[in-house]
C-alpha cells in the first residue's frame, strides 16, 4: 500500500486539496495540489480559492448562486478529478454533486442552480465534508473512490442517507446504491429519500447478516463501509464475499476509538489494514479525515485482485 499521507507519517493528513488537479502519481506521498490551509466552513463552503482544473466530463456554467453560495455571487462549476464530483468556484469554493432530483434538498444542504450556455438548467448540491466522510476523504486527497457514474455500490451504514444521496448523484440514473442501515429511526429518513431517488435501494437490516438481503442486492463494483463498529473489517469481508465482484473495490471509513480507544489511532488503522489484507483485500491508499473528523482514516483498495501473470520468457 502506498505510504499514508500527511503529517508526521501518522496515517495521512489533510492536504487542503479542493481542486481536481491531476498529475499525482501513485506511490508518492506528495502533493501536487496547491492550497495548503484551505478548508471548509461548517456550512460546507471551502474557504479561499485556487487549485487546478478538473479533468473529464461535465460542463461549465455561470449563474447566480440561488440557494447556495454566499450572497448570490457568481459561481463557476468545474469538474473535479473524481468523475461525477464538481467544484463550485465562487466567493467560496465547495465540492458539489449534480442533483439527481432537482428542486429537492436531502439534509437542508445548499443548492446551486446554473444555466448552461445552451439554455438548459442544472442544479448542484453542496457536499459538506463535516457531514460526510467520503467528502472529507476527497478533500483529503484520496486518489480514487471508484464510485463514479454508472457504478453499482453497496453502502454499509447508510444512516439517514446524507452521504448516500451524494453517492446517488454521482452514480446517476444508470448506477445503483444499495443502502444498508439497521437503525429503524435513521432508516425511516433513508426510505423516504429513496422514494424520490430511484437509484437508491434502502435495506433496513443488520450488515452482519448479508444472507438476509441477498435477494435484494446484485453483484457490485464497490462497497463503501461506514458502520463504525469494532468488527467492521469482518462486516466488510462478509458482505464482499456475497456481493463484491472479483477485481472490485472497497472504501472503508475507520473510526479509531470505535475499535480500540486504548491504542493510538495510527496503530488502530494499521491493525485494521492488516485484518483487511487477511480477507483478500488489497489496500491501495489511506488518508486521515482531519480536519473534518478526528482520529478517522479512510482506506481504499481492491478485492480479489488477480495476480499479475509473469511475462513468459
Ligand atoms: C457513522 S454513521 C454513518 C454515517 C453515514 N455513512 C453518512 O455519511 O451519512 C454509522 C451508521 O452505521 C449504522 N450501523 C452500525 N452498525 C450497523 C450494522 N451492523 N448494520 C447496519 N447498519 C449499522 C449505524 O446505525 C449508523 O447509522
Amino acid at each position: 500500500m502506498r505510504p499514508p499521507r500527511g503529517r508526521g507519517g501518522g496515517g495521512g493528513g489533510f492536504r487542503g486539496r479542493s481542486d481536481g488537479g491531476r498529475g499525482r502519481g501513485r506511490g508518492g506521498g506528495g502533493g501536487g495540489g496547491g492550497g495548503g490551509g484551505r478548508g471548509f466552513d461548517k456550512g460546507g463552503a471551502m474557504r479561499g480559492r485556487g487549485g487546478g482544473r478538473g479533468g473529464r466530463g461535465g460542463g461549465r456554467g455561470r449563474g447566480g448562486g440561488r440557494g447556495g453560495m454566499k450572497g448570490g455571487s457568481k459561481v463557476i462549476v468545474e469538474p473535479h478529478r473524481h468523475e461525477g464530483v464538481f467544484i463550485a468556484k465562487g466567493k467560496e469554493d465547495a465540492i458539489i454533486t449534480k442533483n439527481l432530483v432537482p428542486g429537492e434538498a436531502v439534509y437542508n444542504e445548499k443548492r446551486i442552480s446554473l444555466q448552461n450556455e445552451d439554455g438548459t438548467k442544472v442544479e448542484y448540491r453542496i457536499w459538506n465534508p463535516f457531514r460526510s466522510k467520503l467528502a472529507a476523504a476527497i478533500l483529503g486527497g484520496i486518489d480514487e473512490i471508484w464510485i463514479k457514474p454508472g457504478a453499482r455500490v453497496l453502502y454499509l451504514g447508510a444512516a439517514s442517507g446524507t452521504t448516500v444521496s451524494h453517492v446517488s448523484d454521482i452514480v446517476g440514473p444508470s448506477g445503483v446504491v444499495y443502502a444498508v442501515e439497521f437503525s429503524h429511526r435513521s432508516g425511516r429518513d433513508l426510505v423516504n429519500m429513496a422514494k424520490k431517488r430511484t437509484n437508491v435501494i434502502p435495506i433496513i437490516e443488520d450488515a452482519r447478516h448479508p444472507s438476509k438481503y441477498r435477494m435484494l442486492v446484485g453483484m457490485v463494483d464497490v462497497i463503501f463501509s461506514d458502520v463504525a463498529q469494532p468488527d467492521q473489517a469482518r462486516i466488510l469481508a462478509l458482505n464482499a464475499s456475497y456481493f463484491l465482484k472479483a477485481g472490485g473495490h472497497f472504501v472503508i471509513s475507520i473510526k479509531a476509538n470505535c475499535i480500540d480507544s486504548t491504542q493510538p489511532a495510527v496503530a488502530v488503522f494499521q491493525s485494521e489494514v492488516n485484518k483487511l489484507k487477511q480477507d483478500q483485500f488489497k489496500p491501495f491508499e489511506q488518508v486521515t479525515l482531519e480536519p473534518y473528523e478526528r482520529d478517522h482514516a479512510c482506506v481504499v483498495g481492491g478485492y480479489r485482485i488477480p495476480k499479475k501473470s509473469k511475462p513468459s520468457a
